[in-house]
């Protein structure tokens, strides 16, 4: 059972952030509680609209009791974000005034005893967002060998004892539960005062492998800006620095005209801006929300507007081409 509610972290600065108005339509990529949604539905009344995708069917279950009273105007789906596109395809939910990923887990999935995310309960290494997904976090631990496991929790945990970890683990294997998993590595590697619990960066790791959320979140960005009207949001709070670092990363590469590298004199790879930087630094919350909401402290939230690119006008960009396949396959309220 999922327990206690989620706080929506940087709300105002997600609302101002996404320049939600009356009227509008948007995506929530990742639903969760609700809580950002019932501020965008607030916020867009009269005529807003809003689709809430999240790929676990308890968070759907939870958001769709809490959204009841905005009746049609919230439709929400049990669907992951990797398949952006074709979920608004497949909803005639396109283009957009703005999307928002708030990415990672609510504390309503961390607070379920039973999910295997966190190692402050004794639970099943499942860790899985969804129960559709075949792969749990026991499968990884138990079945990989010592050098995949030490690159995956390097790799995803920035764990600088990922040998040590690995070899631990491969040791003492079958691993079945968190607190198993948890006290091994304490055992592994000591704990030191005034330090994070050793297991963290592990549990990290696992999470990202288990649900691919790297790689999801790299495919959904791409598909994201073509979904959006013109000057449209987008709008990412992440909580780790992988993610964060693939957030920038994109939004710069996509708010410039040429990435050629450095050394090249004259442009070659003929990419045209089709992001604008709205802020250039980084929106994380305040000292207050922080002693509000302690879960809020590592959030960094990142936005752009999409603007028409050189290349759009000359009608040769995939993000044109997509348009015109919306145009063709869809009859959507356009912007
Ligand atoms: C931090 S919570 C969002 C909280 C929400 N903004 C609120 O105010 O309640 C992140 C949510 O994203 C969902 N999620 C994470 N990765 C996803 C993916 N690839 N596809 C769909 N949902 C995903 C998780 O299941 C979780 O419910």
């Amino acid at each position: 059972m999922l327990a206690s509610t989620h706080i929506p972290v940087l709300l105002q600065e997600t609302i101002e952030a996404l320049a939600v108005q009356a009227g509008g339509r948007y995506i929530d990529c990742t639903l969760g509680g609700g809580g950002h949604a019932a501020a965008i539905l607030d916020r867009s009344s009269p005529g807003g609209q809003l689709l809430g995708i999240d790929a676990d069917p308890e968070a759907i279950k939870i958001a769709k009791a809490r959204l009841e009273t905005y009746g049609g105007s919230a439709l929400l789906v049990n669907e992951n974000f990797v398949d952006l596109q074709a979920i608004c395809i497949k909803y005639d939910f396109y283009p957009v005034h703005g999307i928002l990923f708030d990415l990672g887990l609510s504390s309503l999935q961390l607070n379920d005893k039973g999910r295997g995310f966190s190692f402050q309960h004794d639970a099943p290494l499942d860790m899985r967002l969804s129960p559709s997904q075949e792969v749990t976090a026991a499968d990884i631990i138990n079945t990989s060998s010592e050098a995949e496991l030490a690159h995956l929790i390097k790799t995803y945990g920035e764990e600088g004892y990922s040998h040590k970890i690995a070899h631990r683990i491969v040791q003492e294997r079958p691993i079945k539960t968190t607190l198993q998993l948890a006290r091994m590595i304490e055992q592994a590697i000591g704990h030191r005062r005034g330090r994070i619990h050793p297991a963290t960066r592990t549990f990290q790791a696992l999470r990202i492998a288990v649900n691919h959320e790297l790689e999801h979140l790299e495919a959904a960005l791409k598909q994201a800006i073509d979904l959006l009207g013109f000057d449209g949001r987008l709008v990412v709070i992440s909580y780790h620095s992988l993610e964060d670092r693939i957030v920038k990363q994109f939004m710069q590469q996509e708010s410039r005209d040429c990435i050629c590298p450095p050394d090249i004199l004259v442009c070659v790879c003929g990419h045209t801006a089709r992001l604008r930087l709205i802020t250039k630094k980084v929106i994380t919350p305040s000292l207050g929300e922080v002693q509000l909401n302690p879960r809020s402290r590592s959030a960094r939230l990142r936005v752009a507007e999409y603007v028409v690119s050189r290349g759009e006008h000359h009608k040769n960009t995939t993000n044109y081409v997509f348009r015109q396949e919306l145009e063709l396959m869809g009859s959507g309220n356009h912007l």
